[in-house]
């Protein structure tokens, strides 16, 4: 289903209060995404951090970083948000769009989590995210692989996740080919977890190999894709 704006902030606005909970029950992946935007996100480029769709603000708060702002669309997650974080002096929260976030920077790192796939124009909010990242910054993005729909619609009917609501999955050779065109050097495209169970220890231990092997490296069910925006870059509004 092509997600609309309306649709989408009510279904995570529905979401929120369980939110954390579903999450835990999928421990491996958000563990994942955690540890890939940590080593995405170089110590030196986190004195300024964005997150766009940061719903409770875990990824964001993982960082660390010296001034984390993280925006949402849903007004009920971004209340969760600064109610978890409420002690964290580092971290603020914000509703805005998606599409909006280039007037909040610059930023040194512009990250976001599992949120292309959510909104009705992605190739908008990636000009968003360059244009609020400062030159010499680094924007990061991961969406779920579009060759994973088939097992995650699986997973979501027989509520082994949580339901995902409006969304239309996004390649990212893609996202990578815009930020290219938008002045940025693709650091890193790659895949990750190919099997997103813990299986008593051997999940991970079995995603980490796959990465290394050339026939399932792009098989992973996250997209990263990691662009450093260039120096002297005049970008295009
Ligand atoms: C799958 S959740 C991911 C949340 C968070 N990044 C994480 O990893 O836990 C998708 C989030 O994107 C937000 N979102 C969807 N469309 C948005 C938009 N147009 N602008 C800002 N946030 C949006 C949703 O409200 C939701 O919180």
């Amino acid at each position: 289903m092509r997600p609309d704006a309306k649709a989408t902030r009510e279904h995570w606005d529905r979401l929120a209060a369980t939110y954390d909970q579903a999450k835990a029950r999928n421990d491996v992946y958000y563990r994942s995404l955690k540890d890939l935007f940590n080593r995405a996100i170089h110590p030196s480029l986190r004195r300024r951090v964005l997150e766009v769709g940061c719903g409770t603000g875990g990824v964001l708060a993982s960082l660390e970083p010296d001034a984390g702002l993280g925006v949402d669309i849903s007004e009920r997650m971004i209340e969760k948000a600064r109610s978890r974080f409420a002690g964290a002096d580092n971290l603020s929260f914000k509703i805005v769009d998606a599409t909006e976030v280039a007037a909040l920077g610059p930023f040194d790192a512009v990250i976001s989590a599992d949120v292309f796939e959510h909104v009705p124009d992605w190739r908008a909010v990636a000009r968003a995210m360059v244009g609020a990242c400062r030159p010499g910054g680094v924007v990061a993005i991961s969406t779920p692989n579009p060759g994973w729909a088939v097992p995650l619609w699986v997973l979501e009917k027989t509520r082994l996740k949580m339901p995902e609501g409006p969304h239309l999955f996004v390649g990212a050779r893609a996202i990578a080919d815009l930020l290219s065109d938008r002045g940025c050097t693709i650091q890193r495209r790659t895949t990750h977890l190919l099997l997103p169970a813990n299986l008593a220890g051997v999940g991970r231990k079995v995603s980490e190999w796959a990465e290394t092997a050339a026939v399932l490296r792009r098989w992973g069910v996250i997209q990263l894709v990691v662009a450093r925006k260039n120096d002297e870059n005049r970008v295009p509004r």
